[in-house]
């Protein structure tokens, strides 16, 4: 199946989407919640039947209540259940070391500069493999000048193996997280290929339109946004891949299943 794509006019670019509101926000409500009937439960087993819950324990029960809470009340995604589970413990754990405060606050700037999308656009970071990089480069377009780019391109292994192995093509990659972007940028700089970009920004703000092919490995939740943006700025005959997430509701062209450990599927549209 194909799907017919307009040829948008140059500036027209589809507005980002709206989803991922606030989810600092009802993780910390759900601790609250979690935090309110955990130590609620623990008053009441010491007032009634002279039950000493060990802290540790209250901890653990907060963070069990938050998980289930998450998900089912808050509708976050399913990744923050351990998460949950796992905070307030580990918080009451930490605190009981003498560890100097600039290493929280180090760990946190890391992890914000390389997590920077996963609260926001629910878009956290991991990797495609080499068996989906070489999937990838079998459906490159055979035109030698074809433009390619990775939506979001973590570490900038797909775009600059890509580049690689074609160098007639011009292979991009766009990432909005500063420490990956940076990381690639530097690989980019020591090892090339010259054919390889690695910009930096948001990939809603990135016009489709000069690509033959276009590469995301994002998250179920934007995935949507990402065919309506596509399907109303690529060209005809042009190729949107998503690796792991389908779009809801849309039946891709093609899909095909990988032959590594996870079984990997790529599902393409042609539009
Ligand atoms: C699951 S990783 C995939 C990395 C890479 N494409 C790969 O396949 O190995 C998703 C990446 O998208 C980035 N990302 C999420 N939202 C973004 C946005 N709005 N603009 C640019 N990059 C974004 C994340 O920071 C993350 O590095």
């Amino acid at each position: 199946m194909t799907f017919e794509a307009p040829r948008p006019p140059a500036d027209r670019q589809q507005a980002p989407p709206t989803w991922g509101r606030a989810p600092l926000l009802r993780v910390l409500l759900a601790q609250a919640v979690g935090a309110f009937f955990a130590f609620l439960g623990a008053f009441a087993a010491a007032a009634w039947f002279g039950l000493t819950a060990p802290l540790f324990v209250v901890l653990v029960t907060q963070g069990v209540i938050a998980a289930r809470l998450g998900e089912r009340l808050f509708r976050l995604p399913r990744w923050w259940i351990p998460i949950q589970m796992v905070m307030p413990p580990a918080a009451a754990l930490l605190s009981g070391f003498d560890v100097p405060a600039w290493i929280y606050l180090a760990a946190f700037v890391v992890l914000a500069l390389v997590f920077w999308n996963a609260a926001g656009s629910r878009v956290p970071l991991y990797l495609s493999n080499a068996t989906t990089e070489t999937a990838l480069a079998t459906l490159l377009p055979d035109r030698p000048g074809a433009r390619f780019i990775d939506l979001g391109h973590g570490f900038g292994a797909t775009v600059l193996t890509l580049a690689k192995v074609r160098p007639d093509m011009i292979v991009e990659g766009i990432e909005s997280a500063p420490f990956p972007f940076l990381v690639s940028w530097i690989r980019r700089l020591i090892i090339g290929p010259a054919n390889a970009r690695i910009l930096y920004g948001d990939l809603w703000k990135r016009g489709l339109a000069p690509y033959d092919m276009v590469y995301v490995f994002l998250s179920p939740a934007p995935m949507s946004a990402i065919f309506e943006k596509a399907k109303a700025e690529m060209m005809p005959g042009s190729l949107l891949v998503s690796n792991s997430f389908a779009v809801e509701g849309i039946e891709p062209t093609e899909t095909r299943v990988l032959d590594d450990g996870r079984r990997t599927k790529l599902y393409l549209y042609r539009f």
